[in-house]
């Protein structure tokens, strides 16, 4: 892992958005991962003045969200395709039916997992993965003691992960218990990983993930078997680790 401590999340999502938009220049069809939450929306505005500014363009590029909850239609306001409407697709220039999010109404879910890893597979694969991390160690949906070979399946949502979402539904009751899920096997087969995290809530996963043994306790510390992660995090996300001052080292010979 490569490991880049920032002094705010803007700054992290504007060096995770360089990182973006030297793909999509590069490989115009890049095919992207996305993910929702708080997290990545420094970088998704970033996306979006780029877009509009500088011209970067995604007209060809396409892509795989990381999750959706099951039970809850894409038009209903806490879907993650509305998240992604709104805070993304909606204002660049990506071509929608090329935007992919698991469907948490699929009638039949198991084939529609299987049908979303085949998608992903005939795509080339995902060639940039965003990912942000629960206070659970969790990447996409995937939660602690998941298998790390898991492909897209349906999951059994955390005590934590429900209250830590709670926020944008207006009751805990009514967060949903289950979700749809990229697995950690389909993530690992993703070229390049650019993990943002931001905040002490983090700071425990973070160090798991960065620092801890390869566990299903903490899923995202699976990436350690991943060829090409970048981490971008803030001063209170970095706060548990270590090695700090081997990573700034690091960071200033590559920068
Ligand atoms: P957050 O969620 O970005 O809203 O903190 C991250 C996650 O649960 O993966």
């Amino acid at each position: 892992m490569r490991v880049f401590i920032m002094k705010t999340a803007e700054e992290a999502s504007k060096t995770a958005a360089d990182v973006m938009e030297k793909a999509v220049r590069a490989k115009p069809e890049l095919v992207i991962g996305l993910a929702t939450g708080s997290t990545p929306l420094g970088l998704y505005n970033e996306m979006i003045r780029r877009c509009k500014e500088d011209g970067l363009d995604f007209s060809r590029a396409s892509s795989f969200n990381l999750d959706e909850y099951f039970g809850v239609r894409p038009d209903h306001p806490c879907s993650y395709r509305r998240f992604m409407n709104e805070n993304l697709f909606d204002h660049i220039n990506i071509d929608k039916a090329r935007t992919h999010v698991p469907d948490g109404m699929a009638a039949d879910i198991e084939a529609h997992c299987r049908l979303y890893d085949k998608m992903i597979h005939d795509a080339g694969n995902v060639d940039v993965q965003v990912l942000g991390i629960g206070s659970d160690g969790h990447i996409g949906f995937n939660e602690p003691t998941c298998s790390l070979a898991s492909r897209t399946h349906r999951i059994y949502l955390t005590e934590q992960t429900r209250r830590d979402n709670a926020r944008f539904f207006d009751k805990l009751d009514d967060v949903p218990t289950q979700a749809i899920t990229m697995g950690i096997g389909t993530i690992l087969e993703s070229r390049t990983c650019l993990m943002l995290a931001f905040g002490a809530n983090k700071a425990d996963a973070v160090a798991g993930m960065i620092e801890g043994p390869v566990t299903a306790m903490n899923p995202a510390s699976a990436l350690q078997y991943h060829n090409d992660t970048v981490v971008f995090i803030d001063e209170a996300a970095a706060s548990k680790l270590k090695l700090r001052g081997y990573y700034d080292a690091a960071a200033a010979a590559a920068l």
